[in-house]
């Protein structure tokens, strides 16, 4: 555990939690998706209606802590467009916006658009697109767009007539969150030749198997692609710069892209860096997501592990954006080391500690852990208490 944290991290974990505490105040209880099919498409084959509720709530933490990484805290927004929606996984948890925003989220797939529209009636705007541009949106009709593992399944040409349309509808100076997949997953997940193909061109586009649910249903197009960091600076800063980039946490085996729109007349910078946040994966597995708290000591247990090292990671577990002062202990775990066979030293990935849940007038409390210096949350949950 670290002793102590920068005030600008602190800072940071502060202003953290008042977005997520809007954010959790603003949120009601949603109907089960009730459709495996569409569960798998955003959760992972064999999708839990609990791992929709707890991915999206980390996807949009992540994509809240990238945007105020990036100096453009997510409330700035006033036109924002989920790019590849889905069943509004992430979308829903951005509700606490819809009184000063704009929302829209857009997804390819008829049904995914249908059940977002008869059970997320909060004031978004769910349009059901073309597999090709255009989307129905005015040139600048949104100054933030994301899209959450979208340009991790189009193929390269797919991807091109994606970015321009991106840029299109992107006002001047807006951002754009792109996820994708990159040196870890392409390790995992290409064979060696594939591998190889990948390194040399920086892009690769692969076949899903046939029995791979997560794309069951969806077009023929949309299969698995990969991107190496020196092909995006190469191909995509003709029309945005990319920021910062936020690989696994929040986003597990992907990479988030922050993205300024870029005038495409702009000459292109002749190097393109950008803030690499490199964090752990990890998880929470006390307090379970959305817990009643019995009494004002909670116990908090997890795990963590570099998946490039495997290195012991030094972590900082935050109760409503401060953090935790009882001692952390590292704990082994051996379901972590199964888990994940090709990373050396997982052994004490596991971690637990107690910590004290203070008073608040609303009853919700948030729980993360940072790791090393970043600031941005590895991984999140959330749960509830009414004060004595
Ligand atoms: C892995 S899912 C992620 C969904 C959502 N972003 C989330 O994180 O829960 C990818 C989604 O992208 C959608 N999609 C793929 N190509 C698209 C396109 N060109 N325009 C809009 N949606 C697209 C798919 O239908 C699918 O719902």
């Amino acid at each position: 555990m670290r002793d102590h944290m920068s005030s600008h991290s602190s800072d940071f974990q502060q202003a953290l939690a008042r977005e997520i505490s809007r954010m959790l105040r603003s949120h009601v209880e949603i109907p089960p998706v009730n459709d495996q099919r569409l569960l798998d498409h955003v959760v992972g084959a064999g999708g839990s209606e609990e791992g929709f509720l707890s991915g999206g709530f980390l996807t949009a933490i992540g994509l809240v802590s990238a945007l105020q990484m990036a100096g453009r805290p997510i409330s700035s927004f006033r036109r924002i467009l989920d790019f590849g929606c889905g069943s509004g996984r992430v979308t829903h948890w951005l509700r606490h916006l819809a009184g000063s925003a704009d929302l829209t989220g857009a997804d390819i797939n008829p049904d995914a658009i249908a059940w977002c529209k008869e059970n997320l009636a909060f004031g978004a705007n769910f349009l059901c697109t073309g597999p090709t541009p255009p989307l129905p949106l005015a040139n600048g009709g949104a100054d933030l767009v994301y899209g959450v593992s979208v340009l991790t399944h189009l193929d390269e040409d797919f991807q091109f007539e994606w970015l321009e349309e991106l840029h299109r509808v992107t006002a001047p100076d807006g951002l754009v969150v792109l996820t994708i997949h990159t040196d870890y997953k392409a390790a995992q997940a290409l064979p060696p030749q594939e591998h190889a193909s990948y390194r040399k061109q920086g892009f690769f586009y692969q076949r899903a198997p046939d029995h791979d649910k997560t794309l069951a249903g969806l077009p023929d197009f949309y299969q698995v692609a990969f991107h190496t960091h020196d092909y995006i600076a190469d191909k995509w800063t003709r029309l945005f710069e990319p920021l910062l980039s936020v690989s696994h946490g929040p986003f597990w085996a992907q990479e988030a892209i922050v993205l300024r729109r870029k005038d495409s007349s702009a000459p292109r910078p002749r190097t393109s860096r950008w803030k690499r946040v490199k964090l752990p994966m990890g998880g929470l597995d006390t307090p379970g997501f959305g817990w009643r708290a019995q009494d004002s000591v909670q116990h908090v247990a997890g795990w963590a592990l570099a998946p490039e090292s495997g290195d012991p990671v030094d972590l900082t577990v935050w109760v409503d954006g401060k953090a935790a002062e009882m001692q952390c202990i590292e704990v082994r775990r051996d379901d972590v080391s199964a888990a994940f066979p090709d990373i050396p030293h997982t052994g004490n990935a596991g971690f637990m500690l107690n910590v004290e849940l203070p008073d608040n007038d609303h009853g919700f409390h948030v729980i993360w852990f940072t790791a090393g210096d970043s600031p941005v949350p590895v991984s999140a949950t959330y749960m509830t208490r009414q004060s004595s």
